[in-house]
């Protein structure tokens, strides 16, 4: 069996149907705090969190691993349409005290996707039973991921990410992320919203969807003051919800339990996910203000829809000791107050690398912007790879990465995610910023002797 043996698995030589088909993988066996090993030895600083930005308490947690089991042993499943327990219903009670205000409901599910798509359905749920069904149509900012299924991947406005699939897809409606690129003060992105309102109709829109600080589509970016109060203003005026998508920045990412905290509007549902299981369970869960449920207690007065794994005993205990050992540990504050340092680390770090072209941060959710050192603003040639070579090398030398080119979606090129373990110490962060740096600085040289051969 391939795998069981081998120290990296090409697609060649397994029965799994691989991501990437050119790729080879190396075959992990064991993690234990923010260090992962292959089989061959290698050991891999994580500096990405278990690759997803799950992993937020690092691997081989024995207290979380106790909680699971003890949980296991009493009752690991039951379902929730019929029967609650006592594992849901203390997971919600602790959301609800650990949103922002106002957000008095939660529903489990098993992950991210799941969490949006849900969202997506409650936000519907609450216009039907308001009396408004023409609202069914969402906007959201081009540049985002919200997940792969067919529902999820229509929030996104990028070409390149939906095609085949695009028959299979609501025509839901994008505006331009307003990045420095495009729209530094956000002005723009209002004016592109109040194009769509108009064009679609106000009774037409169920809800603005997006990530309050984003991942992996624009490392640890956020849009201006400016844009997320002309959003309210607009809610007030058309009577849309605002669901935002915490699947990554949920439950500490970026050193508030939810992001949303840390921004001058308050969204109307906000779904989470990777953080709640910290790599220990697969749950996710979406969290609605009173207001929502009102709608519906008092008209539906059900939402049924839902899958095998909501709320299960055991994913909802891994839930609850996690929660306990942020608080604990202190670690949603540790992440908040060394977060800028980091950021500044990594920015010291990379100083004169004519190709970063800035270094964002919001608590553990770290990006690197590339472009063109000769302009030092246009997108690099997507044959070249670069951010992809950026996670190549850093592999090579131990560390890691993500990074991202979906330059073919006009909106945003090279960049790289750094998103370390909450429980990452200063030595531990220190090294991962080294390797990061030598990394980076070798694939810039590199870069300058492919460029020279072409023209700007
Ligand atoms: C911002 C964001 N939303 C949604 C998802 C989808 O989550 P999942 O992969 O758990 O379905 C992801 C996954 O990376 C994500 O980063």
């Amino acid at each position: 069996m391939a795998g069981a043996r081998e120290v990296v698995v090409v697609s060649q030589s397994t029965h799994v149907l691989p991501l990437e088909f050119k790729r080879s993988y190396p075959v992990v066996v064991r993690g234990d705090g923010v260090w992962v090993e292959d089989a061959s030895g290698k050991r891999y600083l994580d500096a990405m969190s278990g690759g997803s930005m799950a992993a937020t308490l690092g691997h081989g947690r024995r207290d979380i691993i106790a909680a699971a089991r003890a949980q296991a042993e009493r009752l690991a499943y039951v379902h929730n349409e019929r029967l609650t327990n006592p594992q849901q219903e203390q997971l919600a009670h602790e959301l609800a005290g650990l949103a922002p205000k106002g957000f008095t409901r939660v529903r489990f599910v098993t992950g991210g996707a799941e969490a949006n798509e849900m969202a997506i359905q409650i936000a519907r749920r609450y216009h039907v039973d308001r009396g408004q069904p023409k609202r069914w149509q969402v906007i959201s900012p081009a540049q985002a991921y919200h997940g792969p299924t067919m529902a999820t991947l229509a929030l996104t406005g990028r070409p390149g990410l939906k095609r085949p699939f695009e028959p299979y897809m609501p025509d839901h409606l994008h505006i331009p992320p307003s990045t420095w690129r495009f729209d530094p003060t956000g002005d723009e992105a209002l004016h592109a919203l109040d194009r769509v309102l108009e064009a679609a109709g106000p009774d037409a829109i169920s809800a603005y969807f997006c990530e309050p600080v984003s991942a992996a589509a624009l490392p640890a970016y956020s849009p201006p003051k400016r844009f997320w109060q002309g959003l309210a203003e607009r809610r007030e005026r058309h009577g849309f919800l605002i669901c935002f998508d915490e699947i990554v920045t949920g439950v500490g990412r970026t050193g508030n339990w939810f992001a949303a905290e840390s921004l001058p509007i308050v969204p109307d549902i906000i779904a989470t996910a990777k953080g709640l299981g910290a790599g220990y369970a697969a749950i996710g869960a979406v969290l609605c203000q009173q207001h929502v449920y009102d709608a519906i207690a008092s008209g539906s007065r059900k939402f049924t829809l839902g899958h095998t794994w909501d709320g299960a005993p055991l994913s909802c205990a891994v839930g609850l000791k996690v929660i306990d050992v942020l608080r604990k540990e202190g670690l949603v504050e540790r992440v908040r107050e060394r977060g800028p340092r980091l950021r500044d680390q990594l920015a010291d770090a990379l100083q004169g690398v004519p190709m970063v072209h800035e270094v964002r941060g919001r608590g553990f959710l770290l990006g690197v912007e590339y472009v063109d050192p000769r302009d030092r603003k246009s997108f690099l040639p997507p044959e070249l790879r670069t951010a992809g070579r950026v996670d190549d090398v850093a592999f090579e030398n131990g560390l890691i990465t993500y990074s991202t080119m979906p330059t073919r979606d006009g909106f945003a090129g090279d960049q790289t995610l750094f998103a370390p373990p909450f429980t990452s110490t200063d030595a531990e962060l220190a090294e991962m910023v080294d390797r990061f740096a030598a990394s980076v600085r070798q694939v810039a040289k590199e870069l300058e002797t492919k460029l020279e051969a072409r023209p700007v």
